[in-house]
């Protein structure tokens, strides 16, 4: 067995109302925090009682909700303004991977000498970061036991920010928060959840055996639960379990990270605003059967979470791994097709281009994957 390091957030409380008792979760830790949120999760009603309970709790909080669907540089330095003039002592985010990740980035920057562009990449951060609680509210990005941060720079590119200090002190998952999330959100953050737990289990440099049992469980409640979360709501098992499923494929990635699924999603959102979770669900399937060439024996393996026969040539379990995920995604009613998202033919060279850029996760992939081949697996979902 090959040497391995995995590392992932101290504390994680499980716990359908946690979210009512944020305050006094957060209060050991802050006493004048700066809570970052989207208009969204105040408009779905999930903010008011957080914002009770750290009243209740004897806290000083702000409130911060201008929070942006996969955050701006410039979004991200307004939270970080916003922190300062408060005097902020802690970062509290509940939200999706957008508030999240902003949150990280404000807890690391606020009293730091250090710019944005500075800490872009890999183990860049200096000095101290506030104390950081993270409240996912979709299942979902993982991002709370994630030590990456992903923003959208002025030339339109997702850039990520790794480094151990962005993982948070503490991870709180209340089910009962996604209880609202509408069906397309549901959907595709589903669907992002369960790349996160295959790229990982396909890593061709730091998969390891703690993120391997980490993805197959993940995989497994993701993929039992997805269509059931999307077609009842209010089914609070499905719900929790989803939210579990999306924070175990996080440690999974974690410490063995994505590859060309992400990769190649991330022009789609970087230059069209597709939202992140749709992104990846959109490349799924021509990666898949791309990497298959490479990979078949893995993904012959990740067949058993989804409930699938053991028997038959590696190739054969592959390719019916592959056509059972893409059942479950179809079932979702997520859009297949760039063509549904405003992509036209035109688009696609500079997409495949920006696309090669992403070596930070192409690198991961299980198959070398070039600007042809990039071309044509945006051309196969047009
Ligand atoms: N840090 C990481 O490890 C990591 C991993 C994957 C993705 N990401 C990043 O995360 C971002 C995407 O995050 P996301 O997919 O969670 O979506 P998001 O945070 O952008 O939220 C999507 C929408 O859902 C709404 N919403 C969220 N929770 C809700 C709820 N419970 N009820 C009603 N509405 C709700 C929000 O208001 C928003 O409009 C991207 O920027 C992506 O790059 C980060
Ligand atoms: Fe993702």
């Amino acid at each position: 067995m090959t040497n391995f390091t995995f590392t992932t957030t101290p504390k994680i409380i499980f716990e359908p109302g946690a979210a009512r008792r944020l305050g006094v979760i957060v209060a050991t830790r802050m006493k004048r925090p700066i809570l970052l949120t989207d208009k969204g999760l105040v408009a779905a009603g999930l903010i008011a009682p957080v914002l009770e309970s750290f009243t209740s709790a004897g806290l000083d909080a702000k409130l911060y909700d201008e929070v942006e669907a996969d955050p701006s540089v410039a979004r991200v330095h307004d939270a970080i303004e916003a922190a300062r003039r408060h005097d902020a002592d802690g970062v509290v985010a509940m939200g999706g991977g957008s508030s999240m990740d902003t949150a990280k980035l404000v807890a690391v920057l606020v009293k730091s000498d250090q710019s944005l562009a500075d800490i872009y990449g890999l183990d860049n951060v200096n000095g101290h970061r506030l104390p950081l609680v993270l409240a996912p509210t979709t299942a979902g990005t993982g991002s709370e036991v994630t030590s990456i941060s992903v923003v959208t720079t002025e030339a339109d590119e997702k850039v990520g920010i790794v480094d151990d200090a962005l993982f948070p002190d503490i991870a709180v998952l209340d089910p009962e928060t996604t209880i609202g999330l509408p069906r397309h959100v549901t959907a595709a953050t589903g669907i992002d959840a369960m790349v996160h737990a295959i790229e990982a289990y396909t890593n061709v440099h730091r998969k390891n055996p703690v993120s391997d049992a980490l993805a197959r469980e993940a995989l497994r409640l993701l993929s039992n639960n997805v269509v059931t979360a999307c077609e009842s709501p209010r089914d609070t098992a499905a719900r929790a379990n989803m939210l579990l499923g999306s924070m175990l494929a996080g440690q999974a990635f974690a410490n063995s990270p994505v590859g060309a699924v992400h990769a190649l999603a991330y022009p789609l959102t970087g230059i069209f605003h597709i939202p992140h979770g749709l992104a990846n669900s959109l490349m799924l399937e021509p990666v898949l059967k791309f990497n298959a060439l490479a990979a078949a024996p893995l993904y012959a393996e990740l067949g058993a979470a989804l409930g699938l026969d053991a028997s038959g040539s590696d190739e054969a379990r592959s390719s019916a791994f592959i056509s059972r995920l893409m059942e479950i995604v179809n079932a979702t009613g997520v859009d297949r097709k760039l063509s549904q998202v405003g992509i036209s033919h035109n688009d696609l060279p500079k997409i495949a281009e920006d696309a090669m850029n992403v070596q930070r996760l192409l690198v991961n992939n299980p198959r070398e994957v070039t600007y042809d081949d990039a071309l044509a697996m945006y051309t196969e979902v047009m």
